[in-house]
């Protein structure tokens, strides 16, 4: 069948040669030729009319083909074919899982416009051979892994009006002909490894609307010639090392709707030009050395909706002016030097979303009115120098979810009222002010509040115990008041640590483990008498119980031992009997093991049902023990159809070449046997089970230990042995929490990954439905397709995420007729579930951070599980994800 295959190829390769020396007419030697290589699923109708095969259209005679869209086919191959379409003005290879060096032959297309080669796994640096395609003006190259500078000989695309090359490893900097490109419109070239300074004629002759250099490493100066045009729309700088002003003549750009500079060493204060941006909608500079006032004229760009000067050194007091942005949505100016009153003015943005004026030295009151912004999620004003009371109108605020009030110099009570802001769930912290009097009992119906943070007051009373009704609290801290009496027997009160309780004189029960009885009596004493003889009661006892235990351990290990002789004897006898199969071939891969492991003992071992470990889909595994005392792990393929063993040697080829697939959390075979038509796959055997006898099976785990940490390591590292794969161009055909095994370290190994070599429908090595995977992993797509893709493969991943957050099985009845995992939590919203109803709340309870990086990962796995494949993430940036979350 191989032979068959290479054969034709071969023929047609052949044909296409002679074809196109006899006459170069058309392009159907090169269409079929293209076909055979990458077998786009949906080419498969007509060989004669290739026009009309799926993204192709050719010249009004119907022979030339000039333009071809593969975009989104999860191809790959070589793709050097398509350089000799000749009038090929359009090629669109967007969204498929090509690798290698970007063929130089694509230099040859001289009829070539449009090239999009994004989102696939090129490499190597950018061929200068595409400085020949004279007529390009669209190239995008964005979301690669291609390394190098920007190659010089691209100054020759006069014509370039698209130039996109983000996301990739590229190094060196921005060649200073860059600006020389007249026609140049778009230029993007972030998240790559840029350096040295933007070129100072970038956008001198040309009508540059839009530039996004974002996460690069670019120093020196925004250049003016940037905005000499006038017509620049969009300019993202975030993420660099830029020094120097914001040019005055950015007012030049009428059109500018979004500015991001944030996060570099910009100095200088805002210019006033500011003001004659009309179409200014996002403006964002947050954390970097800018000073002087807030201009007034930001009042001018009536767009605005978001205004982020967060971390500079700005001073002076808020404009009032800008109480006429009535689409402004946020403004955050934490972290600078600003004083005065919170402006009035403010209020009336109706559609204020979120106010963040911390750590400044504003040193007003709270305005009554505040809640006139009936949008108003974020109130965040801590760390100032804000005095008298807490208006009772803030519970007017009824959209808010986060309260910080801290550190300011607030007097006064609590206001009952903020009991009434239903939605308040992230935060409210009144902490280090000097409120008095009791804690309002209303605080109770805040049942979504998660922190709670009254400290270092002088608050007085007893806590109610309303307080019980805040059934999400996690975190709590009452200290340094006056607060007295007994705390409340309350689960998040018990489960704190002491100094969330502790400076409070009058204040008793646990966690502070001070009785609340009369502790004058007499019998103080005497209770801490009975207590020690208690606890040594309880460690004489537990110390027989261990003991006993021992006892019981050793005697049914001796009986085990025993009945394990008898059975070996047994066993032995049997094969006698039956005769042991003869090994027809075998090979072990990695040579210094090839000493330790035994054939023949290996084969035995598969014959015994005592050691089994574990039956896949397409596997059963046994544990085998080599005469060596190695352990291995053996896997009896199941479903194998008969062309594997006939393909004997193919076969041995993918298996060689996954053995030197070399990745941390990758289970690669060490070496295989074949006997009579049965394949034995050999692996390093790991002792601590699979990921989901850990998570689901009740055995294994002894006492349920809450270890979110833990939880999120596995899923990182199974989404970087996974991202491997993909980067290798191996899409995985049986992702599930069963086929990912845990080492001694709890270290993860993705297993199963022979299996897309060896039962590969598309080659004929077996049934389609075969290969579907596990259910309740099987994306939805799949149902038409009938077919696994790497968005596919995103989506089992992310199935195995949400068992990780639920500690939920992918299928159960408990969730419903036709409902899985994935519908259940996507439906959570519009069953008015929050996600705490649907974290594994032993987890989610257990800290604040656990929490919220629980809610982080959660939002990952509705990503990967969204039912449109397109919008799943790759699993490159799912890893980039996840470790973002367990970084920050
Ligand atoms: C078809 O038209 C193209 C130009 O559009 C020309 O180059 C080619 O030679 C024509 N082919 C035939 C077979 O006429
Ligand atoms: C293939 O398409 C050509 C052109 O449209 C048509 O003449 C021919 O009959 C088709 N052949 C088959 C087998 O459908
Ligand atoms: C791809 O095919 C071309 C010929 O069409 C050949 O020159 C080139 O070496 C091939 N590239 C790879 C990576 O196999
Ligand atoms: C481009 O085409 C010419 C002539 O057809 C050929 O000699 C050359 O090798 C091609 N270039 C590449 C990079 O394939
Ligand atoms: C690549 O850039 C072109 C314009 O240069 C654009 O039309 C295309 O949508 C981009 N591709 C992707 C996948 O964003
Ligand atoms: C740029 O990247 C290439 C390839 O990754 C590397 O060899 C080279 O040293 C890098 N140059 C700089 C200046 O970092
Ligand atoms: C860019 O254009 C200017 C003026 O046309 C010219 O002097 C300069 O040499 C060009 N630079 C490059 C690198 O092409
Ligand atoms: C403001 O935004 C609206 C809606 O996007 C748009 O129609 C309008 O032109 C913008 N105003 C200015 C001054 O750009
Ligand atoms: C607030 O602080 C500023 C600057 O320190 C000071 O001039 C002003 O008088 C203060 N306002 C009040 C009401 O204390």
């Amino acid at each position: 069948m191989a032979f068959v295959c290479w054969f034709s190829l071969y023929l047609v390769g052949f044909l296409h040669r002679t074809q196109l020396a006899v006459a170069q007419h058309d392009d159907r030697s090169t269409m079929l030729a293209l076909k055979k290589e990458l077998q786009v699923p949906e080419w498969s109708a007509n060989d004669t009319d290739y026009c009309s095969w799926t993204g192709v259209q050719c010249s009004s005679n119907r022979s030339m083909v000039e333009k071809l869209d593969l975009s989104h086919h999860e191809l790959r191959g070589n793709v050097t074919l398509a350089s000799e379409l000749r009038a090929l003005k359009w090629l669109d290879l967007s969204f498929n899982n090509f690798h290698g060096p970007i063929p130089p032959a694509f230099g040859n297309l001289s009829e070539l416009e449009f090239l999009d080669l994004t989102w696939n796994n090129f490499d190597n640096s950018i061929p200068p051979e595409l400085g020949s395609i004279k007529n390009l003006i669209y190239l995008n190259l964005s979301y690669n892994s291609l390394t190098g500078r920007i190659p010089d000989e691209l100054q020759s695309l006069k014509s370039i009006q698209d130039f996109q090359i983000s996301g990739n490893s590229l190094n060196g900097s921005i060649p200073y002909w860059v600006g020389n490109l007249s026609n140049l419109r778009v230029f993007s070239a972030y998240e790559n490894k840029l350096g040295g300074k933007i070129p100072e004629n970038l956008g001198s002759v040309s009508d540059l609307q839009l530039l996004n250099l974002h996460s690069n490493q670019l120093e020196g100066p925004i250049p003016k010639s940037i905005f000499a045009s006038g017509k620049l729309e969009v300019l993202v700088l975030t993420l660099n090392k830029l020094t120097g002003n914001l040019p005055e003549s950015v007012g030049n750009c009428k059109g500018l709707s979004s500015i991001r500079i944030g996060d570099n060493m910009l100095i200088g204060s805002i210019p006033k030009a500011i003001g004659n941006i009309s179409s200014l909608t996002y403006f964002e500079a947050d954390n970097n050395n800018l000073s002087g006032e807030i201009v007034a004229e930001f009042s001018k760009c009536s767009n605005l909706t978001l205004l982020n000067l967060a971390f500079n050194g700005f001073t002076g007091t808020i404009p009032p002016e800008l109480g006429e942005l009535m689409n402004l949505q946020e403004l955050i100016v934490s972290g600078n030097s600003l004083f005065g009153e919170i402006p009035k003015s403010i209020i009336g943005c109706g559609n204020l979303n979120k106010l963040d004026l911390s750590n400044n030295r504003f040193n007003g009151t709270i305005p009554k009115d505040l809640c006139g912004a009936p949008r108003l999620q974020y109130l965040l004003l801590s760390q100032n120098s804000i005095r008298g009371e807490i208006p009772h109108e803030i519970g007017n605020c009824a959209k808010l979810l986060e309260l910080q009030l801290g550190s300011n110099y607030l007097t006064g009570t609590i206001p009952p009222e903020i009991g009434w802001i239903e939605n308040l769930q992230i935060a409210l912290n009144l902490s280090f002010n000097h409120l008095q009097g009791p804690l309002p009992s209303e605080l109770g119906k805040l049942d979504k509040l998660v922190s709670l943070d009254v400290s270092n007051n002088q608050l007085s009373a007893s806590i109610p115990s309303a307080f019980k009704g805040m059934m999400s609290l996690i975190e709590v801290n009452f200290s340094n008041n006056l607060i007295s009496g007994q705390i409340p027997i309350f689960g998040p009160f018990q489960k704190s640590l002491k100094s969330s309780f502790a400076g409070n004189k009058g204040l008793c029960g646990e966690p502070l483990g001070s009785s609340c009885g009369n502790s004058f009596g007499p019998n103080n004493g005497g209770y801490h008498h009975k207590v020690s003889y208690k606890i040594i009661l309880a460690v004489i006892g537990s110390g027989l119980a261990v003991f006993i235990a021992v006892i019981v351990v050793v005697f049914l290990f001796m009986m085990r031992e025993k009945q394990e002789k008898a059975a070996q004897a047994a066993g032995i006898a049997e094969d006698g009997a039956a005769n042991p199969p003869e090994v027809t071939a075998g090979h072990i891969f990695v040579e210094s093991l090839r000493q330790a492991i035994d054939f023949d003992a290996a084969v035995k071992a598969t014959l015994k049902e005592s050691n089994k470990l574990s039956i896949g889909t397409f596997s059963t595994v046994y544990k085998a023990v080599m005469p060596s005392g190695m352990i291995l792990s053996v896997k009896r393929l199941e479903s194998v159809d008969r062309t594997v063993s006939h393909h004997q040697s193919k076969m041995i080829r993918e298996l060689e070449r996954l053995g030197k697939l070399y990745h941390d959390n990758l289970m690669r075979p060490i070496g295989f046997i074949i006997y009579e038509e049965i394949v034995l796959l050999l692996h390093d055997y790991v002792p601590n089970g699979t990921l989901a006898q850990l998570l689901h099976d009740s055995t294994m785990k002894i006492e349920y230990e809450p270890d979110w940490p833990k939880r999120l390591s596995i899923a990182i590292g199974v989404a970087e042995g996974l991202a491997f794969l993909h980067q290798v161009a191996i899409i995985h055909l049986d992702i599930s929490s069963g086929n990912i095994l845990l080492d001694a370290n709890s270290k993860p190994l993705v297993g199963e990954i022979e299996i897309s070599k060896l039962l590969d429908p598309s080659r004929g090595t077996a049934s389609i439905s075969a290969v579907a995977g596990s259910f309740g992993y099987i994306p939805p797509e799949y149902a038409y397709t009938m077919q696994v893709t790497a968005p596919g493969n995103v989506y089992s991943y992310g199935v195995v995420l949400l068992e990780i957050l639920t500690t939920r099985l992918p299928v159960d009845e408990a969730f419903g007729e036709g409902i899985d995992l994935v519908k259940w939590v996507h439906g959570a919203p519009a069953r008015g579930e929050t996600p705490e109803q649907i974290l594994d709340a032993k987890l989610s309870t257990v800290s604040f951070a656990w929490r919220r990086e629980m809610l982080a990962v959660l939002k990952v796995a509705l990503l990967c599980t969204d039912s449109t494949p397109a919008k799943r993430p790759k699993l490159k940036k799912v890893v980039e994800m996840l470790q973002e979350i367990k970084q920050s």
